[in-house]
Formats: C-alpha cells, structure tokens, sequence
C-alpha cells in the first residue's frame, strides 16, 4: 500500500506496524518467556508484531531479502 511505499521510499524498515505511535516500544515480561519458545518479529510486516506469523517468508520472496525472527527459547 501507499504507506509501504513511503517507508521504503523514505529508507524506512516499517510500512505498516503502528505508525500513529512516535516509537514503537514493545515489553516482554519476564514470566512470559516461560513458553518454550516465542518468536518475535524483526521484519515489520508481521499482522501479529511483535510476535512473528511468518509473514517474512513471504516478504523474503518478493525482495530477494533474508530476515528472520528472534526467536527466544526457553
Ligand atoms: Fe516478521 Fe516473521 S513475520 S520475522
């Protein structure tokens, strides 16, 4: 969409993830990482951010680009 357009434009790496926020911060509580494994986003483009829905996998295709999640293991 046109917001991708102006991130990618821009230099930007976030086309779409809460752009009405100044900076977008996210909080993991400790007690969380108690699930053997969660998998966060670092492509921006995750409809579930900041956890990973695969959504890179898709964008890796269409940008010849190699992102990946952080995934945090218990
Ligand atoms: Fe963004 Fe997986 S969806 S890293």
């Amino acid at each position: 969409g046109l917001v991708a357009v102006r991130a990618e434009a821009g230099g930007g790496i976030n086309p779409t993830i809460r752009k009405e926020e100044d900076k977008v911060v996210d909080t993991v509580l400790t007690g969380e990482l108690a699930k053997p494994l969660t998998a966060y986003c670092r492509c921006w483009r995750s409809g579930t951010f900041p956890l990973c829905d695969g959504t890179h996998v898709k964008h890796n295709k269409a940008t010849g680009d190699n992102v990946g999640p952080l995934l945090v293991k218990k």
